[in-house]
């Protein structure tokens, strides 16, 4: 896929983290640029996230853990980012994790390791770490296996989790009983009781869990020691940054609104806020600080694991997305299901994030199509309903209203410009931008990857 932007239209649209304009900053201070999946995830924020983070002096992640996941591909060599903020390939700039993600040690020094194999190199430099950011152990993750297991015996189906201990060690943050960075870095033997009392619990609940504390505290005191230079208090590093010199500060979104734990699909989500306020949460950036906020949505839909999924083609259409949408998940090599783009859940997103732009992907995969369709409303009962439904039930049941388009059939991946999209395409896009309730594209500040 090859990738642009429609510069002049995002420079007018994002004074913090535009491309060669002079820093601003107002009396409130610098504000953070926030991209954020408007879907289910994988709509390609990476992509975004990247190309800003060329011109960012820090990018953050304020929510979930290593179930996220890009690729990114520099002079030929492809890295892999699960937890690190993809910020990290540039080496002008800072990364930060945030309060609000979870950190699986292991997993974040195996990530860092394997990519500084390929050539990342001095990124234990370039990163720093919230001292009160929860800690994902590894028996949380075989926790979250067994909890997968338990529904599936239950109930018959599981949440198709991505196993990386995330729902369990946000419990565990939400029920008081986590364990967080300031404690690994604080007293070890405190740490240490406390960690034990945490494997007890589980071991209560779980009675075929077991952990080797003693193996567990000892490889945990050691990445105390390799991560205790990258670590700071968050809130305070977040504050100099807002309120220092000017600066680019870019908030790099996980998962998807629709995978939001409050707003998503429950209880077929993550565990997580993905939707604007947590990057307040996250790290602890005030509202008034928050600036751009980018909305990534696919030009079709896919979703990867358990829920419902309205505009699903379990049909020739959803095999040629997956296909030549190459839709495999980064985490966990599952296939995504694929199906036609649903503007009822953008609008829903948007409804929540506020978007003041949107960055639409994959164009160029519809690009073979006769007929292109778009979800436009749900019906039930034959009624149109006005709202996205809270309820699973309800939302399998609803039926998508559609409005087709022509295909453009032609190729549209070396377009770079608007100019360069057939006149069909840019009647998708345009379709798209109205139906999401933009009245112009210089107003709403549309920017388009191809
Ligand atoms: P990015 O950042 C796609 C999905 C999982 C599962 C549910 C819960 O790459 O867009 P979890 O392990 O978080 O408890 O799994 O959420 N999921 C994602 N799907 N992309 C992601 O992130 C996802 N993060 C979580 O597949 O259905
Ligand atoms: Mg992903």
């Amino acid at each position: 896929m090859s990738l642009t932007w429609s510069a002049k239209d995002h420079k007018n649209s994002n004074p913090s983290a535009g491309t060669g304009q002079k820093r601003q900053r107002n009396d409130a201070g610098n504000k953070a640029t926030v991209v954020l999946g408007a879907q289910w995830g994988d709509e390609g924020k990476g992509k975004v996230v990247d190309l800003l983070a060329t011109e960012a002096d820090v990018v953050c992640r304020c929510q979930g853990g290593n179930n996220a996941g890009h690729t990114v591909v520099v002079d030929g060599k492809e890295y892999d980012f699960h937890l690190l903020p993809s910020g990290i390939i540039n080496p002008k700039s800072i990364s930060l994790i945030g309060n609000g993600v979870v950190i699986h040690l292991p997993g974040l020094f195996e990530e860092g390791d394997k990519n500084d194999k390929k050539g990342l190199k001095g990124w234990e430099k370039r990163l720093i770490v919230s001292d009160r950011a929860h800690i994902v152990f590894d028996f949380h993750q075989v926790v979250d296996g067994l909890q997968e297991t338990e529904r599936q015996a239950q109930e018959g189906k599981n949440i198709g989790t991505t196993k990386k201990g995330i729902g369990p060690a946000y419990s565990s943050k939400a029920s008081r009983t986590g364990l967080r960075v300031c404690d690994l870095l604080g007293d070890f033997k405190d740490f240490s009781t406390r960690f034990k009392n945490l494997v007890h619990q589980y071991q209560s609940m779980y009675p075929s869990l077991t952990v080797d504390v003693e193996d567990q505290l000892k490889k945990l005191k050691d990445y105390a020691e390799r991560l205790r230079p990258m670590v700071r208090d968050g809130v305070y590093y977040m504050y100099e940054a807002l309120h220092g010199p000017p600066k680019k500060i870019l908030v790099e979104g996980a998962n998807a609104a629709l995978l939001d734990i409050d707003f998503g699909t429950y209880p077929f989500v993550t565990s997580s806020n993905c939707t604007v306020g947590g990057a307040c949460t996250g790290l602890g950036i005030p509202p008034l600080n928050i600036g751009d906020v980018f909305g990534v949505a696919k030009a079709y839909t896919t979703r990867v694991g358990i829920g419902a999924f309205p505009t699903e083609q379990l049909n020739a259409v959803g095999e040629l997305l997956q296909t030549r949408g190459h839709e495999v998940g980064v985490t966990t090599g599952r296939k995504r299901r694929c199906g036609w783009l649903d503007l009822v859940i953008v609008r829903y997103a948007h409804m929540i994030n506020g978007f003041t732009a949107i960055a639409l992907t994959k164009l160029d995969i519809l690009d073979v199509l006769d007929e292109i369709k778009v979800g436009v409303a749900y019906k039930l009962n034959g009624k149109r309903i006005p709202h996205f439904p809270a309820n699973m039930d309800v939302l399998q049941k609803v039926e998508v209203e559609y409005e087709t388009f022509p295909g453009w059939k032609t190729d549209t991946s070396a377009a770079r410009k608007w100019n360069d999209l057939p006149a069909k395409a840019q009647n998708y896009i345009r379709f798209i931008e109205n139906h999401i309730g933009v009245p112009s594209r210089s107003k709403f500040k549309f920017f388009m990857i191809f």
